[in-house]
């Protein structure tokens, strides 16, 4: 696949599908989060979109914690921005445009999302390092591809980079047409290697 195809930003005309109420069925924000985000987290999503994500993370994360939104195109944060001050919850997010090589943030999360959102992104390396020095010690980081968008090889030569950036890789959830893995930042615990793929 050419590398152009192969980075295709999804456009902000798309964000509808991306925020479509059938997809809760099979990617069910409240299911899969519900692991990984607790209350009086700190917790980021990289690469909101509409804010499909973002809305459950901030309902998890209750009074004491806080979520950040990034994504490359304004138009996408307009978009989780709106979304979640119609739940009543835009305070609890603070919401970062970044740059295509950079996220550009500082700070210790508890969690980070980076849901189908690595393959568009055109320095994974670059990008996966800078992750890890946003995790806290004894942080998650769930990383989910589109399994249409991106193969099994694919997928094992980004986890291959996370392990370069000095992240320790573990099984993700089972998401359906999703591969995943957890990425954390330390190595106090043995993860194996066995990524859903
Ligand atoms: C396929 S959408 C997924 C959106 C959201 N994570 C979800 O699952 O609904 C990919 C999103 O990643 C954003 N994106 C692409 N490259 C990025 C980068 N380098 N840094 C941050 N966001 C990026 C796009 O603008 C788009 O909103």
């Amino acid at each position: 696949m050419d590398t152009k195809k192969k980075h295709r930003v999804c456009p902000v005309e798309e964000a509808g599908m991306l925020d479509h109420p059938l997809r809760r069925l099979y990617e069910s924000p409240k299911r899969i989060l519900s692991s990984f985000v607790g209350a009086g987290m700190d917790v980021l999503d990289i690469g909101c979109g509409p804010g499909f994500f973002t809305l459950e993370m901030a309902r998890r994360v209750g009074a004491a914690g806080r979520v950040t939104a990034v994504d490359l195109q304004q138009g996408m944060l307009v978009k989780a921005r709106a979304k979640l001050e119609r739940a009543g919850l835009a305070d609890k997010v603070t919401f970062h445009p970044c740059r295509a090589d950079a996220i550009g943030l500082a700070g210790a999360f508890d969690f980070i999302l980076v849901f189908h959102v690595l393959h568009e992104v055109p320095d994974p390396a670059g990008f996966l390092r800078e992750l890890k020095g946003l995790l806290k010690a004894g942080g998650r980081a769930l990383l989910a591809e589109p399994g249409f968008h991106v193969s099994r090889g694919e997928f094992q030569g980004s986890l291959e980079l996370a392990k370069r950036a000095g992240l320790e890789i573990g099984p993700g959830p089972r998401i359906r047409f999703s591969r995943t893995a957890v990425l954390r930042g330390t190595s106090d615990e043995s993860m194996g290697n066995a990524a859903r793929n």
